[in-house]
């Protein structure tokens, strides 16, 4: 079933947990992230869009998305992650997208407010929420690309606070530390900034950038208002090496269906793993 509004969130806020935020680009990655959403039976978000849009066209996403959502049983939101135009938002919006990410951290900070303000006035005609991002993240969406965090342009807390009056936001997404994809050595957040933004911001904070975080770093972030984070390339790497190891049996029959299958069962365990890693309190995991 869909899940309206961002009560899930503050929930998550309130008890020092996350939502997650799965990253969805075709039938089978949606099939595996609902199918685990189910077997935890806890809230979660499917990002559908607006990177994967390229790869899947929008309408057809869209549609996938919000088709997946209404017919399970689990609650599941559909969210417009990294989106930098409005059109993209409001038809989002209006085929009945949950919440949407506007995304003008490449922005000046007038103008990251400006845009914000824009996407927060067409969800709110919606009832959908709003997160928006305030900082900017080394990697890519897509890919992994070994970046390092650009610690010049950190989330700056008293920034945060001007930028959340200003706007209306429902959730905050910051940098302060975590990268897009997989990098070679461990990424450290830093968490005192965080505590520092948490302190002045009165909203959930939004953890981008997850795949790989060791545990320790990723309990840290929970422990300093961190209640949704955004998981991609953990389940692009799963799929990937699930479809490698179906490959060889698969081809002579040229059986695509079982790869497919393959890819689909290895997202759904790779995501059911990291909801457990999520819905765990930091304390609990000692
Ligand atoms: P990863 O690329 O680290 O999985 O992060 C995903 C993300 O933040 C999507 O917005």
């Amino acid at each position: 079933m869909l899940l309206h509004g961002s009560d899930a969130l503050k929930e998550a806020a309130a008890a020092s947990r996350a939502l997650p935020g799965f990253v969805a680009y075709n039938l089978e990655t949606l099939q595996g992230i609902t199918a685990a959403a189910e077997a935890a039976d806890r809230p979660v978000l499917i990002q559908a869009g607006s990177s994967p849009f390229k790869h899947a066209g929008r309408d057809s996403l869209m549609q996938l998305a919000l088709d997946a959502a209404e017919r399970s049983a689990a609650q599941l939101g559909v969210h417009l992650d990294h989106s930098r135009d409005l059109d993209e938002i409001t038809a989002c919006l209006e085929a009945g997208y949950t919440s949407v990410m506007v995304d003008g951290s490449h922005l000046p900070f007038a103008e990251n407010i400006a845009l914000t303000k824009k996407a927060v006035r067409r969800a709110r005609d919606h009832g959908a929420w709003v997160e928006a991002e305030l900082g900017a993240l080394s990697g890519d969406e897509d890919v992994s690309t070994d970046a390092v965090a650009q610690t010049t342009a950190m989330t700056d807390p008293r920034q945060a606070a001007e930028f959340v009056a200003a706007t209306g936001i429902d959730a905050l997404a910051v940098a302060v530390g975590n990268v897009h994809g997989f990098t070679k050595n461990p990424v450290h957040l830093d968490l005192d900034r965080l505590a520092a933004i948490h302190k002045a911001v009165p909203l959930p904070l939004v953890l981008h950038g997850a795949s790989g975080l060791p545990v320790e770093e990723l309990h840290g972030a929970l422990a300093h208002g961190v209640a949704k984070v955004n998981v991609n390339a953990e389940l692009r790497r799963a799929y990937l090496e699930a479809v490698r190891q179906a490959l060889p049996s698969a081809l002579p029959s040229s059986d695509v269906v079982s790869v497919w299958a393959a890819g689909r069962d290895a997202v759904r365990d790779t995501a059911l793993e990291i909801i457990g890693r999520l819905s765990s309190r930091p304390q609990e995991s000692a």
